[in-house]
């Protein structure tokens, strides 16, 4: 037997004959492909080289006019028509195209009982009468969108479809009612958010468990941010757990692409107690930084039960912050000055001393009970200077995580009775999320250190008095 003969189509020539009549088939094919995309290359260049071609207005081809990708001033890619090949070949970006297949009805769900009632949507606990299931149902709001269409609705779907991960609410489909705008999500169901589970638990949560819990915020973050996806609205109500201590980040209601360099975005995102500093005062630039001065505020509420920042409004927000960080100065924040609410922002006179641009520590007497490396994490997420916080990815990595008490598995985490599988959560007022579509209003700080508009108490804060309203 030769060598080079398939052992099986020298016992049967018949089969032989097959593959080598297949072979020649497949080798003219390939031929006549070839052929074809030389013809086809051989017309583009032409075209391009023309820059007027009438095939282009019809409804196939890409459009005659072209954004120009490049700042080279220099190269005329219509005179060159291999340079324009090229170049269309390299700036094309393929996204991968999702299969979209009809919804299926709300109807195939059975309502067991109503959760919770937020600024987007309704959510109830619900069983899938095919399989048996308990998911989560969230039906989307859409009064708050000015044109009837529920844009937060959208994002909201699409982020999650995109942020596939073990610390991200997974959402398993969207469902139709009767009417076009009754749209749901149907998600798992977790049995706590972390909201109402402070709000019941007589203890805070143990040093250990906190590791825990942040850990998977911050790593579920860590993934959002790596997707580019910025949240805009953690807290810990938007924070799931389930009684296997795993932790979901939900509500991607606020949530949005972004770039770099940042792109125009509203400043009115995040829940005000957890809004950071650079939004209250303007920056119409920002990046997923807010989303780790919310971090700081979630650990913040995770050691003492209670959010950290309660501000009355975005002045007393400002105030409270600043109560806590102390007041800005040029050499922690070079910038600020320039944001459009801090022109209005009166200083106290000491408030430019400053030895280091390294963020103060801040003070110890408001986390008695916390380490120096958790101090420190704190205070670095609690920076006033965007640029001064951990990325997601830093914090993960960060001392804190490593000494004793060191994380609890999540295997031996507590479990906790759930409110949310048997009624309504019982919720305490927190903030709203800022409306979709509303305009940021325009701020008058010049009370936060001073005595003008603004909150209505007086406070002595670190340092500095602040005599409001
Ligand atoms: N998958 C889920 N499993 C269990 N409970 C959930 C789930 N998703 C949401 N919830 C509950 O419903 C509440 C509201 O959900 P969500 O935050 O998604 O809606 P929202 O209308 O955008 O809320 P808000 O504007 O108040 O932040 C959550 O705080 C949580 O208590
Ligand atoms: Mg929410």
């Amino acid at each position: 037997m030769s060598a080079s003969k398939s052992r099986w189509a020298d016992e049967d020539p018949e089969t032989e004959a097959i593959i080598a009549a297949r072979k020649r088939e497949k080798e003219e094919k390939k031929r006549a492909k070839a052929e074809k995309q030389r013809q086809l290359e051989a017309s583009k260049a032409q075209t391009d080289g023309d820059g007027n071609d009438q095939s282009r207005n019809g409804d196939s081809g890409p459009p005659m006019k072209r954004r120009r990708l490049s700042n080279d001033a220099d190269t005329n890619d219509a005179e060159v028509p291999e340079n324009a090949e090229k170049k269309k070949q390299t700036t094309l970006l393929r996204f991968p195209v999702r299969e979209w297949g009809t919804c299926r009805h709300v109807d195939n769900f059975e309502r067991l009982n109503h959760i919770e009632e937020g600024s987007y949507g309704w959510v109830s606990r619900a069983k899938d009468i095919n399989t048996g299931e308990v998911v989560a149902l969230k039906k989307l709001k859409i009064e708050n969108s000015p044109d009837g269409f529920p844009v937060t609705g959208l994002r909201e779907i699409q982020t999650l479809l995109e942020a596939r991960h073990a610390n991200v609410v997974y959402l398993r489909e969207v469902v139709m009612g009767n009417k076009m705008d009754d749209v749901y999500l149907v998600m798992d169901f977790l049995e706590h958010d972390l909201k109402a589970l402070l709000d019941e638990m007589r203890e805070p949560f143990l040093p250990s468990e906190i590791k825990t819990v942040l850990l998977q915020v911050v790593g579920g973050l860590e993934f959002l941010h790596a997707q580019w996806i910025m949240h805009r609205d953690l807290k810990t109500s938007n924070l799931l757990m389930n009684n296997r201590g795993e932790i979901k980040i939900a509500d991607f209601g606020m949530a949005r692409y972004y770039g770099d360099p940042p792109p125009k975005l509203t400043q009115l995102v995040v829940t005000l107690w957890y809004r950071a500093p650079e939004l209250l005062l303007g920056a119409e630039k920002y990046g997923p930084e807010i989303d780790m001065w919310s971090i700081g505020c979630i650990f913040g509420e995770l050691l003492t039960k209670e959010p950290l920042l309660q501000g009355k409004n975005e002045v007393d927000q400002v105030s409270k912050i600043f109560d806590l960080t102390g007041p800005p100065n040029s050499q922690i924040w070079p910038g600020f000055r320039s944001l459009p609410n801090a022109k209005s922002l009166r200083l106290p006179s000491n408030s430019s001393a400053s030895s280091s641009s390294d963020p103060p520590l801040l003070p110890r007497s408001r986390f008695p009970y916390l380490t120096n490396a958790g101090l420190g994490l704190i205070s670095e997420l609690l920076a006033l200077n965007p640029a001064s916080r951990p990325t997601a990815r830093q914090c993960l990595a960060h001392p804190y995580f490593r000494e004793d008490p060191r994380p609890k598995p999540k295997e031996i985490f507590p479990t906790f009775p759930s409110k949310a599988g048997m009624e309504k959560r019982r919720r305490h007022h927190t903030p709203e999320a800022p409306k979709h579509g509303q305009e940021a209003p325009e701020l008058d700080f010049a009370g936060v250190f001073g005595g003008a508009p603004g909150g209505d108490t007086g406070e002595v804060g670190a340092g500095f008095s602040l005599r409001l309203g």
